[in-house]
């Protein structure tokens, strides 16, 4: 027997349908509308202490963007390497697990070959050497330099002069003879230290410390925040002052990321990033002051700066080593950073 349907159900079950689509629609309207007033998240991600410039940079960064663009930002700060190394940062920002990254700029050879100008040993006679060749046009280029592989260039920040340490003084370039240095992974330091007859281990910047505590490398090169906040004098005696490289970093987001938000979201990041820039070079200059300080005051450390007289001997050694990477940087880049040591 057919089931007879009762005439009332009909309208009944429509409007119990009905109900149900209205239902529906609000609650996606809801969740749409919350989903577009949910604040833009940028995950920051970085290898060094929080007591180092950068670490300084990142809680500006974070502290000025929640205030001025409250409930639109949040930023997570991931410093010493807690969520990416050295080595999976920049892929982490184009897979769009990262938005901010600050690397040295020994990081970007694969993407970008020309920013190892910054490294080539004694290019730079100091950092406003390395601020007017980054404010000039082939500096500002450099932050573009990635853009195709879907990388964008910030802000450059400083951390400091590079610093040499090892268990034994390193007066003359034969000092180092025979010595196995942990390097960042370049191909600039690489040769700079074959010419100076060291064995390098490329090694990321969290396993450093561990590195020199067990002996696995007997020497290191870095910037003196880092040195200090790592602790790696706990580990090396003698620290030289050659002033033959500068640590700095591109500050750098995805550019899918960066075009994808919000203009007026974008433009206050933007002015953001520009008066983060200015404190974190500031804090640089004072924290290589206070930590070489920190180093020597500690007593564990001797710190050794050579004259001019001893400079040339360093220098006539490893200045060679440029036209190696001519090819990749470009003389035109690296004509325009030697001239930055002129304009004064
Ligand atoms: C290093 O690898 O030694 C440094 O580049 C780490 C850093 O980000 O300062």
């Amino acid at each position: 027997m057919g089931i007879t349907k009762h005439p009332a159900v009909y309208p009944s079950r429509a409007r119990c349908c009905a109900r149900w689509i209205a239902f529906i629609c609000l609650v996606s309207f809801v969740s749409v509308a919350a989903r577009a007033a949910e604040p833009v998240l940028i995950r920051f991600s970085h290898v060094t202490s929080e007591a180092t410039p950068k670490g300084h940079g990142a809680a500006l960064f974070k502290k000025l963007a929640e205030e001025r663009l409250a409930g639109k930002v949040r930023v997570e700060i991931y410093p010493r390497a807690l969520k990416f190394n050295d080595d999976q940062a920049l892929l982490a920002l184009l897979f769009g697990d990262i938005e901010l990254a600050a690397p040295s700029f020994s990081k970007f050879r694969s993407f970008s070959r020309k920013i190892q100008v910054f490294d080539l040993p004694f290019l730079f006679s100091d950092v406003d050497a390395v601020h007017r060749f980054q404010k000039s046009e082939a500096g500002r280029g450099l932050l573009d330099s990635m853009l195709s592989q879907g990388i964008k260039g910030l802000a450059y920040w400083d951390n400091g002069m590079r610093v040499m340490s090892a268990n034994r003084p390193l007066r003359t370039p034969k000092d180092l003879k025979r010595l196995r240095f942990r390097i960042e992974p370049s191909a600039v330091m690489q040769a700079q230290y074959r010419a100076l007859g060291v064995a390098t281990v490329p090694m990321p910047f969290k396993q450093v410390r561990e590195a020199l505590k067990m002996g696995l490398v007997k020497g290191q090169e870095n910037a003196w925040s880092n040195i200090y906040s790592n602790g790696f004098h706990d580990y090396q005696r003698y620290f030289t002052e050659a002033r033959h490289s500068f640590l700095g970093y591109m500050l750098v987001t995805s550019a899918e990321f960066w075009a994808g938000l919000p203009p007026e979201i974008r433009v206050e990041l933007d002015k953001i990033v520009g008066e983060v820039t200015e404190k974190v070079n500031q804090n640089a200059r004072e924290k290589a002051e206070q930590d070489r300080q920190r180093v020597i005051d500690s007593r564990k450390a001797e710190v050794t700066t050579l004259t001019d007289t001893q400079l040339e001997e360093w220098r006539k050694l490893l200045t060679p080593i440029w036209k190696q990477f001519e090819h990749e940087i470009g003389t035109d880049i690296i004509e325009q950073a030697m001239s930055a040591n002129r304009s004064r």
